[in-house]
């Protein structure tokens, strides 16, 4: 989460900063920007889609593609960090994040199949094939 802050505000690096756009708490500064804090639109996207509006962009908006600055390990950690704006309290102020501490094994394990890199394949799905003696 920390890190993905950093990465968000462009300290990690200065030629990535979303929140010269979208805001340091998720409030756009810019027009055409999405309010990251409304709950009720993050929810329409699936972390897929979130990772793939990063990655590549958003076809001809101010929004353009990351890949090439950013590796998949960061592009998880900003993800989590703005989806976090969503989950902000009725007053405004972020609190504990329930959504996202139910979602953790499911995020785990796609963060193991990224960082081990076995194409997808999380090595626990390979016990299950038949045993050859
Ligand atoms: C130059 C301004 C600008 C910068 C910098 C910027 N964005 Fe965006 N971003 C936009 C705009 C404008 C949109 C809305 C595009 C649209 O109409 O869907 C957008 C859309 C998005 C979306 C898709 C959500 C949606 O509503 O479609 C995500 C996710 C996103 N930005 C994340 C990031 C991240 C992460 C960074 C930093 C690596 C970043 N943005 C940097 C302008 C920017």
């Amino acid at each position: 989460m920390e890190e993905g802050r950093k990465l968000f505000i462009g300290e990690t690096n200065p030629d990535v900063n979303c929140a010269s756009c979208h805001g340091k708490d998720g409030k756009p500064v810019k027009a055409g920007a999405r309010d990251f804090r409304v709950g009720e639109r993050m929810k329409l996207y699936s972390d897929s889609v979130w990772i793939w509006r990063i990655s590549e962009g958003v076809p001809n908006t101010k929004m353009k593609a990351w890949k090439s600055k950013l590796s998949e390990e960061d592009i998880w950690k900003l993800m989590l960090f703005e989806r976090n704006f969503g989950l902000a309290g009725k007053d405004g102020t972020p609190t504990r994040n329930h959504g996202l501490m139910r979602r953790a094994p499911r995020l785990l394990l796609l963060q193991l199949r990224l960082l081990s890199g076995t194409g997808g394949q999380v090595r626990g799905l390979q016990s299950r094939e038949p045993v050859r003696h």
